[in-house]
This record gives structure tokens, C-alpha cells and sequence, in this order.
């Protein structure tokens, strides 16, 4: 247990915010015991992950607990089916290659993605075509009440766009342990119609693609346009892409005809990162902080130093302008501590 504790490497848009108390939980039992001294002092307590996704806009009085439990099974199913569990603490990444490596394919479209495996329920990590709700089994989670241990299926996740019961009326009862996929061994589905996997494939003279290829194609496109945080602090996408109503979308394209809109039954989502660079805030600098230069819809801390608050001020103004502008309201994906 360490106190008075700085977050700075703890979170990837390197903001230097401290936690009173901070503890590594390398097993259930550690996890537990974490939670215990939470209660008997009577302290709010925050789980880390790879702290890709969360943006600290002041100190935080409490307990953070991060999760490293480590570990991955695999269980044949079929000749063509594996299930394989990783435990949360899994960098999610390196999981994916783990699986790559081993000729087990779903998660190839996914490569790349920071954080780890136990936070990727939380808000359905999706790329390229794929969210993991494609290749969920299920999750074992510690049920932050009765310290007993229950299994979430796909069906009691509530999976959505970025979104899963653990951000809705599950928020802060749970803790994710451990996720299990189910992945294909032989007859893989190979997603490419999505944006430009089939062009980066296509310069590169590839055909019939393995699942391997298609990762390093994903991993290509990710690295041409999205900011490193061991380079410049970001969490990625920091808004989402907005979802309105088809009427409202046609009135939008008789003012502004390049819209682009991907329609969904009586609805259309529009990607922010459109809407906020046609308000001018592509590569647009305030003080320490960035929308990145090559992804308008990417924050990043452009010279290191900026506070939390800054960043969250800077996203309150995007905010206002595309609701200037366009009549919609963005929504922060990052969570705010
Ligand atoms: P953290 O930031 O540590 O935690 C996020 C939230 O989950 C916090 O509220 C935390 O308290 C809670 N939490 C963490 N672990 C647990 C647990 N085990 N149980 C319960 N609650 C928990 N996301 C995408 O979906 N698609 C992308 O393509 C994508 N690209 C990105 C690119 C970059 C460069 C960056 C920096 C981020 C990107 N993200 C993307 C966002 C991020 O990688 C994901 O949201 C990832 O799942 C966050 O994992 P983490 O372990 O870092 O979470
Ligand atoms: N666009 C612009 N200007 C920009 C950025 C984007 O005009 O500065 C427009 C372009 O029309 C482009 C479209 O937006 O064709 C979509 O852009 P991109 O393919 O880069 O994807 P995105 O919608 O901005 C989403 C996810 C990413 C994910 C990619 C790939 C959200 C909020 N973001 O970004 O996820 O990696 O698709 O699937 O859904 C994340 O969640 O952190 C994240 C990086």
C-alpha cells in the first residue's frame, strides 16, 4: 500500500494527479483485502486497468486499486471452436497476439487497442468491424456487495456501441476478474469490408488474407493516424460518434451536403471526428492541450503538462461548438474521475 501516490504513469493521458492510497492486487485475495481497507476507512475506491480510458481532473481522495491478475486458459471446444480466458490484469494487446500466435482467430480486427482484457466489457471495445461482443462468452466478476462471485453472459452484459451494463445501472457495483472468448481455430471470419483494411491489404499485394495479415493491417492503419501515449498523452477517441435521428440527419445534409453518415434503421451515426474538425478544432492548440492533428476527435496533452482540468475545459469547448453549429450534443467516451 503506498500513499500519497503519484497516477502520473498510471494513466495514459500523463496527468499527475495523486491518490491518497494506491495498491496492487495480484489475486483475488490481494483484491479483497484492498476492498477491506477501503471499508474499515472509510474510503471511495477507483480500479485501474491500463488507465487508457479515464481522464483525472483532480487528486483523488481514496483508494486505487490496480488490477494485475495474470493468466490465460484455453479450452478446445470443437475442431473448429477454443474457448480461451484471459484474467483481467492481461494487457489487452498482448492477449490478442497471444491468440494470433496460436492460429486462434475473432480478435485480429482488435489489435492494438491499449489497456487490458478486464476493463474491455466495460464499454464493448470495438475497431475495424469488430466489438467484442462478437466473440463474448462471458465475464467472472466480484460483486462489490456481497464479495461473491457471479458469471455476466452476453445476454447480461447489455452490450452497445461503447457501452455495457457496467457503465448503466451495473456502474461501481462490480469488478471484472476474468473474460472469456470464443475464437475459431480453422474456419476464421476474416473481416476486411471495413474502411481501409481492404486498401492497406490491397498495397500490400494481399489477396486472400490471413487473420495475421489482417492484424497487421489494422495495427498499420492505427499507427498512420492515432498519437502514441508513450509519445503524447491521449485516450484515444474522446467523444463518440454520435447517433440521430434519420429527419434530423436530412436536414443537416441541406445545409452541409458532405456530411458523412453510416444509416442504422431510423437513425444515422455521424463520426465526431467529422463534426469537430468542421469547426475548426483539428490540430487546434489551447495552451497545453491539442485536438490531434491527424484525428480531429482524439485529445491529446500536447506538451506533457497539461492538468486534467484543462483537458476536460478544452473538451467542454468542443462541445459547445459542434452543438453551435451542428444542434448535436457529443458525449465524452473517456470517464471522468
Ligand atoms: P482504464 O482506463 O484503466 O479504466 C477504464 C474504466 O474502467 C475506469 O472507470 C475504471 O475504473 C474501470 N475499470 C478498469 N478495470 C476494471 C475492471 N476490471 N472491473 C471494473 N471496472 C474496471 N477503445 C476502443 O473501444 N476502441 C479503440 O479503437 C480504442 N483505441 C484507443 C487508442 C488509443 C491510442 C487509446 C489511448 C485508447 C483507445 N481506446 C479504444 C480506449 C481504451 O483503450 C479502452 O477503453 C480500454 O478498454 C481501456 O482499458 P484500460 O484497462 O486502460 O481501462
Ligand atoms: N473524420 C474526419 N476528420 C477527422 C477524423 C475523422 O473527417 O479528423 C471522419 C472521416 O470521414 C472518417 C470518419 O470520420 O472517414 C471515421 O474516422 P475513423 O475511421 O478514424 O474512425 P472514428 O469514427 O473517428 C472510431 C472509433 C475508434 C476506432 C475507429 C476504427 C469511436 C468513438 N471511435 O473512430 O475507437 O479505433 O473507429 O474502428 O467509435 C476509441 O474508442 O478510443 C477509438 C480510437
Amino acid at each position: 500500500m503506498h500513499e500519497n501516490f503519484s497516477l502520473k504513469p498510471y494513466n495514459t493521458f500523463g496527468v499527475d494527479v495523486k491518490a491518497n492510497y494506491f495498491a496492487e492486487a495480484n489475486t483475488v485475495e490481494e483484491l479483497k483485502e484492498a476492498l477491506h481497507f477501503s471499508k474499515e476507512n472509510n474510503l471511495p475506491w477507483l480500479f485501474l486497468g491500463g488507465g487508457s480510458n479515464v481522464l483525472f481532473t483532480c487528486d483523488f481522495n481514496g483508494l486505487v486499486i490496480k488490477l494485475n491478475l495474470k493468466g490465460i486458459s484455453v479450452q478446445p471446444q470443437n475442431e473448429n471452436e477454443v474457448l480461451v480466458t484471459a484474467k483481467a490484469g492481461e494487457n489487452w494487446h498482448e492477449f490478442v497476439m497471444f491468440c494470433l500466435d496460436k492460429n486462434f482467430g475473432g480478435l485480429e480486427n482488435l489489435s492494438l487497442i491499449p489497456g487490458n482484457v478486464g476493463t474491455s466489457p466495460m464499454q464493448n471495445i470495438g475497431a475495424y468491424g469488430t466489438e467484442i461482443k462478437d466473440i463474448f462468452v462471458n465475464c467472472t466478476v466480484l460483486n462489490l456487495e456481497t464479495l461473491e462471485i457471479e458469471t455476466f453472459d452476453l445476454e447480461k452484459c447489455r452490450f452497445g456501441y461503447r457501452d455495457s451494463i457496467f457503465k448503466q445501472e451495473g456502474k461501481g457495483k462490480y469488478v471484472i476478474l476474468d473474460v472469456t472468448f470464443k475464437l475459431t481455430t480453422q474456419n476464421h471470419y476474416i473481416k476486411t469490408e471495413y474502411g481501409a483494411i481492404q486498401a492497406e491489404l490491397e498495397n500490400s499485394g494481399i489477396e486472400n488474407p490471413t487473420i495475421q495479415e489482417v492484424s497487421k493491417a489494422v495495427i498499420s492503419i492505427r499507427q498512420s493516424k492515432l498519437p502514441d501515449p508513450k509519445e503524447v498523452g491521449n485516450a484515444g477517441s474522446f467523444f463518440k460518434n454520435p447517433t440521430i435521428p434519420s429527419a434530423q440527419f436530412e436536414s443537416l445534409q441541406q445545409r452541409f451536403e458532405n456530411i458523412p453518415g453510416y444509416p442504422n434503421e431510423d437513425s444515422v451515426k455521424v463520426p465526431a471526428g467529422w463534426l469537430i474538425e468542421q469547426c475548426g478544432w483539428k490540430g487546434k492548440q489551447i495552451g497545453n492541450v491539442a485536438s490531434h492533428k491527424l484525428q480531429a476527435l482524439v485529445i491529446v496533452n500536447a506538451t506533457g503538462k497539461a492538468t486534467g482540468k484543462e483537458i476536460y475545459d478544452f473538451s467542454t469547448e468542443i462541445i459547445n461548438s459542434v452543438k453551435e453549429k451542428f444542434g448535436i450534443e457529443l458525449e465524452r467516451e473517456v470517464n471522468i474521475i
